[in-house]
């Protein structure tokens, strides 16, 4: 690849490999819709990138659809219960994301207009839009031709160009390449072309270079060195960190919920009554006095940075009792799904243990 300045060739093999095996998504307005000058909705767009963020996209398919559903419009979604929204995002991680996707509707309203900025530095401009959504947002909705660089890009152009610097220090380099490759005919496109190859042609392992229209580009298959590329540089350890939870239930099955604080993991999410996660005070600050009796079922988590276990207390208390902390939801309220993935796998051990009809349920 290293004559790509010279020969567009490897751009327009991309291309015509998308027009023919594009991935059908919901946000997505197919190839041929879009040389007919077909333009996808920029909210669904945007929707689209904040959610995929971190996340595959068969994860998010049933969320898009939901969110799509109950709030089709960007003046729909910043009006939105901010409780609403948290619940409805449950299950899907990174929390902030969910914060930010409103405070980003709710300026696209007050802002602009009820218009999304048409441009990268204009999107960028909004709550929540760094500069991979800012680009991909300007490529696939305005068709401008910004660089779009995620891990599947970054995967493809490593290969493709046979960078053998390690990530994170090659992405300067990863980047100027996807630029160079980055055609002004039809940027939207190049760069879900770019994503869906990486996806599912040139994947992390067993790449299908036999399918893969790049195949004669390609330097790390002409070398063998395919299955090598990206090179990544050796990963801290994650520490471990520990917590406690308390369940209080009450006879009627109300259940005793608080929404965590907005700063901080799972800000803004409904949760058990909880400690820190650095055990520094020990298992105090219960959310009531009551005789807590340890469910012997330690609840694990991974997150980015640490792996998470957490003890869960649980207790039956009288329905008079009067919590330092939280609200008691009833039963017919209360909806297992609208936790994060973290507190419904605390949910199943305790509904395990007490027989509560809404227990149990599938974790995302
Ligand atoms: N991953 C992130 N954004 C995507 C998109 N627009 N199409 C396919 N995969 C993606």
């Amino acid at each position: 690849m290293r004559d790509i300045e010279e020969s567009p060739g490897a751009t327009l093999r991309l291309r015509d490999w998308y027009d023919r095996h594009a991935r059908v998504l919901p946000w997505r307005v197919c190839p041929g819709d879009r040389a007919a000058g077909v333009m996808p909705d920029p909210y669904r767009v945007w929707l689209s990138e904040i959610m995929l963020q971190q996340t595959t996209v068969a994860a998010v398919k049933d969320y898009f659809h939901r969110f799509t559903t109950r709030w089709p419009d960007v003046v729909a979604l910043a009006a939105a219960e901010d409780a609403e929204v948290m619940a409805e995002w449950a299950g899907l991680g990174y929390y902030a994301r969910a914060r930010n996707l409103l405070k980003g509707a709710r300026a696209v309203v007050t802002d602009h207009g009820g218009r999304f900025p048409q441009t990268r530095d204009g999107l960028l401009t909004l709550p929540g839009v760094g500069p991979y959504t800012a680009a991909a947002v300007a490529a696939i909705a305005f068709d401008e031709p910004a660089t779009v660089v995620d891990g599947n890009v970054e995967r493809v152009v490593a290969r493709l160009f046979r960078v053998e610097t390690p990530l994170p220090a090659a992405k300067p380099e990863l980047t100027r390449l996807a630029a160079i490759l980055t055609p002004p005919q039809r940027p939207g496109d190049h760069a879900q072309a770019m994503m869906d190859l990486g996806a599912t042609i040139c994947t992390p392992r067993n790449p299908a270079c036999g399918l893969c229209p790049l195949v004669h580009d390609c330097e790390a298959r002409r070398a063998g060195a395919q299955a090598e590329l990206p090179r990544k540089a050796p990963k801290a350890e994650k520490p471990v960190r520990e917590g406690t939870l308390w369940i209080a239930h009450r006879a009627d099955g109300s259940v005793l919920l608080e929404t965590r604080p907005e700063k901080g993991m799972l800000g803004g999410m409904l949760g058990w009554p909880g400690t820190d996660w650095d055990r520094s005070g020990g298992p105090s600050g219960a959310p009531l006095v009551a005789d807590w009796q340890d469910t012997g079922v330690e609840v694990r988590h991974t997150f980015t940075h640490f792996h998470l276990r957490l003890t869960v207390l649980l207790a039956e208390v009288p329905d008079t009792a009067d919590p330092l902390r939280g609200r008691f939801i009833p039963r017919a309220t209360f909806r297992p799904a609208a936790l994060p993935t973290l507190m419904r796998k605390a949910w199943n051990v305790a509904a395990a243990a007490i027989g509560h009809p809404n227990g149990g349920g599938r974790l995302a």
